[in-house]
């Protein structure tokens, strides 16, 4: 499963590139608005710190200009991908942008027949909000399973990319399930690695190492 870091600011997303375990980064509107930069400054940065795909999301509601945004965006790297909302006039977009060799990421998904959808859109990544769902009283694990399905069945090779990650267990639960992508805030990356086991053993073989006086380099 790839990991792609949900942010736009750019110490976070060094620290994660430095690992070697990002592939990729995802902003939206209020991420930039919250980061304080400008839009396509930070988007320029951001896709000169990963070798993978930077989505950049369009703030139009209509095809027509959702197009001409996407254009001035799809030329600021390579490896931007146009963020498109999952609508009618996104998926226009979306189906013309991927015909065009474009990345596209369909975001704000929150079910299984509009995943089905931006598959038939071409799209490359379908984003369905699993944290938002679970704040509206649903499952939000349950509808990636059910994209899981739905797109195994028919070989669509749009990746799931599971978004609005709240927690480790969304990712645990998304990598079960064989999600292609999860995207999430850093800290919850970051609290990945960690475990209160790994802690104590490590203060354990360090000072049984102490004892024996000897230096490995
Ligand atoms: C994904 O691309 C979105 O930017 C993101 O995951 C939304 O997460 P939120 O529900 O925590 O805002």
């Amino acid at each position: 499963m790839k990991f792609f870091a949900d942010t736009a600011e750019i110490d976070d997303i060094k620290e994660l590139a430095s690992t070697g375990l990002l592939d990729g980064v995802t902003t939206n509107p209020s991420l930039i608005a919250k980061s304080g930069r400008d839009f396509m400054e930070v988007t320029r940065e951001i896709c000169g710190l990963t070798d993978g795909p930077v989505s950049a999301e369009v703030v139009a509601l209509d095809h027509e200009t959702m197009m001409k945004e996407a254009e001035v965006l799809r030329k600021i790297a390579d490896n931007v991908c146009i963020k498109v909302p999952l609508t009618i006039d996104g998926l226009k977009t979306c189906n013309a942008l991927t015909l065009d060799g474009t990345m596209v990421n369909v975001t704000l998904c929150f079910s299984a027949n509009q995943a089905l959808l931006a598959a038939k859109a071409g799209a490359t990544f379908i984003s369905p909000f699993v944290g938002r769902h679970d704040d509206n009283g649903s499952n939000g694990m349950d509808l990636i399973r059910d994209i899981r399905q739905i797109y195994d069945n028919y070989d669509f090779e749009t990746e799931i990319l599971v978004a609005s990650v709240r927690h480790a267990t969304h990712v645990l639960e998304s990598a079960l399930i064989g999600a292609d992508v999860m995207t999430a805030p850093p800290a919850v990356i970051k609290g990945l690695f960690k475990h209160i086991l790994t802690d104590k053993g490590i203060e354990g073989f360090l000072a049984d190492w102490a004892k024996t006086g000897q230096s490995i380099v």
